[in-house]
């Protein structure tokens, strides 16, 4: 085998495999690209590209691995699986459209609930005009990084009242950023929150009733995360006792929703299939191309997660 060139497995369960393939197979420094599942020899394999989640027993027919990417940006999937030894690298997606299109459904989520723009709509089937008042509204952004860092300066530019919540302290232009410890006071300012954490042990279930009733009565919440980050049953209710007037949801512990869910039916609830923002093949490629030849030339990969910090 040519020493310049990387065996690669896709296990891509919840994608098709076949953009990936393509857009590697002729890669000047890709041997042969093997799709999961395979009989095939895979003792080549130095790297590893997955959407979630990675069977068990993958791992171990892979005995020359050194990398492991996601395919999106979340690595809540790679983090906490066991079979993924410490020593080997994982890397995620940070990419120019992914990151335009998160953007863009948060601001969206923002200005259909500070337009009343469902009202309206339901206005509209009754034939009612009602010139529903609005007023420019206090944006949260929890997390701010690739993703929450880039909504900030968007809201920022569009004229909203940003603040933003991170585990080390940021500074943002325009943006009223709070650390860690300053968790409750980052709460109690927002007519909107918006979480874009990544899942760790220490953001599992932060919107809860607690957190939740800490913000401004009346406030929005908007989840693009991870459905792990919220529990259900607590943001039902307090949508019920009104100290919530509504939640755009995108994730969801359990995906496809069970179609007994409560949410699906629930009057203050808009959900979408977890389509916030979906990694592009073709722009997600080049990084991974880089990557490549990076591992190749033994240089430092792009995008490596912090194990320790599970993100
Ligand atoms: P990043 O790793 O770039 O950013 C994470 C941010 O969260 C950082 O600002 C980090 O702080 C902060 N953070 C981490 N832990 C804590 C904590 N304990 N307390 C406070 N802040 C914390 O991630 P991305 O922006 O790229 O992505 C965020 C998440 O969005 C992904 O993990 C994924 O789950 C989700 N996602 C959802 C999609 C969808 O379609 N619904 C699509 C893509 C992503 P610091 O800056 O100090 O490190
Ligand atoms: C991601 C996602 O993490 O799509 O990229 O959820």
């Amino acid at each position: 085998m040519d020493k310049q060139k990387i065996d690669i497995l896709i296990a891509t369960k919840a994608w098709q495999p076949e953009p990936w393939v393509e857009g590697l197979k002729d890669y000047e420094f890709v041997n042969k690209v093997h799709v999961w599942p395979t009989n095939a020899d895979l003792s080549n394999v130095e790297a590893l590209f997955v959407w979630k989640p990675l069977d068990a027993g993958v791992v171990e027919k892979l005995p020359n691995l050194k990398w492991v990417s996601s395919l999106g940006a979340g690595v809540d999937h790679l983090v906490g699986d066991e079979q993924i030894p410490t020593a080997i690298l994982i890397t995620r997606i940070v990419d120019p459209y992914l990151t335009r299109d998160m953007t863009n459904y948060c601001i969206m989520g923002v200005m259909l609930h500070q337009r009343s723009f469902f009202q309206h709509q339901a206005n509209q089937q009754q034939k009612v005009w009602d010139r529903i008042a609005y007023q420019n509204l206090k944006v949260g952004v929890m997390g701010l990084g690739a993703l929450g860092g880039h909504l900030a300066e968007h809201l920022v530019a569009l004229g909203f009242e940003v603040s933003g919540f991170s585990r080390t302290q940021k500074q943002i232009a325009g943006v009223k950023c709070y650390a860690q410890q300053d968790f409750e006071s980052f709460l109690s300012v927002p007519d909107v929150v918006v979480n874009l954490l990544p899942v760790t042990p220490q953001t599992e279930n932060i919107l809860n009733k607690e957190t939740m009733l800490k913000m401004k009565q009346g406030a929005y919440l908007i989840n693009v995360a991870r459905g792990n980050h919220l529990v259900e049953e607590d943001l039902i209710k307090v949508l019920n006792s009104n100290h919530l007037s509504g939640a755009l949801l995108d994730v969801f512990r359990q995906e496809p929703l069970p179609k007994k869910h409560p949410f699906w039916n629930h009057p203050k609830i808009t959900l979408t299939p977890h389509v916030a923002s979906v990694t592009t093949p073709a722009s997600a490629l080049k990084l991974l191309k880089a990557n490549i030849e990076r591992l190749i030339n033994r240089e430092q990969l792009q995008h490596v997660i912090d194990r320790n910090a599970g993100y």
